[in-house]
C-alpha cells in the first residue's frame, strides 16, 4: 500500500483512473432512482401520518408507482449482466471474497473515518470491506423484496394469510436494513471529507490514481497496473 502511494506521489501529473464503466454507472442510477421511489411511495403505505395519502385515488396512485418502480428496480442488475457481464461477475465475486485485510480495514474504520486517517487500513480491492458488506446486504435484500413484493402483489387472497403477513413483515425488516444502510452511504459519498472523489466515479467513472492508491491499494497495482503493463506489452 505505501509503495504504490510512494509511486503516485513521485509522478509529476495526476493521472485520472477509470474506476466505473458506464454499465455500472448506468445500473447504478437505474437502481438508485428505482429505490428512491419505492421508498416513498412505500412511506405513503407505511406510516400511519401519511395514512390519507394512502386512501382513493392518492393510494391507487402510489400503489401504481410502486409497482413501476419495483419493475425498474428488477431490471437494474439485469442491465449490469448484460450490458457488462465481465465486471458484473468480477464485482460478484469479489464481494463474496474476504481475507485478513478486509477484517483489518473493518476494525480500524472507525478510527480511520472518524478520526482522520488514524491507524493503518490495509490495501483493499475494488471495493473495501465497508462496500462489500453493503454489496452482500443489497443482494440478501434484493432477493427479499422480489420474492415477497411478488407475493404482496399477486398473491392477495390465493397464498394462505400467515404467508402473506410475513411478506409484508419481511418486506419491511428489509426496508429498515437498507434505509440504514443507504443513510451511510449517502453520508459517506456526499458529505464525508474523506470519501469525495467516489461520488465523480458514479458521475464520470474516473478518481484520481492517489484517491485510487489510498482507498483501492490493491485494486490499483493487481488490475489496472497490471493492465497497463499487458497493453505496454502487447504495442
Ligand atoms: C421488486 C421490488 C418490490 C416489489 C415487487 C414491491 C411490491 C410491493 C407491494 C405489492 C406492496 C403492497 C402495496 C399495497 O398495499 O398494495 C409493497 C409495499 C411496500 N413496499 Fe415494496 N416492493 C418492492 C421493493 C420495495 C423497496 C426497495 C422498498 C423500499 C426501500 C419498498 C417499500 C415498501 C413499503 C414501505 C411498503 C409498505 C409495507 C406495509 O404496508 O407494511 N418496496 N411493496
Amino acid at each position: 500500500m505505501a509503495s504504490v502511494a510512494t509511486d503516485v506521489a513521485a509522478r509529476p501529473e495526476q493521472a485520472l483512473v477509470l474506476r466505473f464503466t458506464a454499465a455500472e454507472r448506468v445500473a447504478h442510477w437505474v437502481h438508485f432512482f428505482a429505490f428512491t421511489v419505492l421508498l416513498g411511495t412505500g412511506m405513503f403505505l407505511y406510516v400511519p401520518w401519511f395514512q390519507p395519502f394512502a386512501l382513493g385515488a392518492s393510494g391507487e396512485a402510489a400503489r401504481l408507482a410502486h409497482r413501476a418502480a419495483a419493475v425498474v428496480f428488477m431490471a437494474a442488475p439485469l442491465i449490469y449482466l448484460i450490458w457488462s457481464p465481465r465486471e458484473f461477475f468480477y464485482s460478484l465475486k469479489e464481494s463474496f471474497s474476504w481475507g485478513a485485510d478486509d477484517w483489518g480495514w473493518l476494525k480500524n474504520a472507525w478510527n480511520y473515518y472518524a478520526h482522520g486517517r488514524t491507524g493503518t487500513m490495509p490495501p483493499q480491492g475494488k471495493y473495501n470491506a465497508g462496500q462489500k458488506f453493503n454489496a452482500l446486504t443489497q443482494i440478501v435484500t434484493f432477493w427479499l423484496f422480489v420474492i415477497t413484493g411478488l407475493v404482496m402483489w399477486f398473491g392477495r387472497g390465493s397464498v394462505p394469510p400467515d404467508l402473506f403477513l410475513l411478506s409484508v413483515v419481511v418486506h419491511d425488516l428489509s426496508v429498515i436494513a437498507t434505509v440504514l444502510l443507504f443513510m451511510l452511504h449517502i453520508y459517506l459519498v456526499a458529505v464525508h471529507p474523506l470519501m469525495r472523489e467516489s461520488i465523480t466515479a458514479m458521475f464520470e467513472g474516473t478518481v484520481s490514481e492517489e484517491f485510487a492508491a489510498e482507498h483501492h491499494g490493491k485494486w490499483l497495482t493487481e488490475r489496472v497496473f497490471r493492465k497497463r503493463k499487458d497493453v505496454k506489452r502487447q504495442t
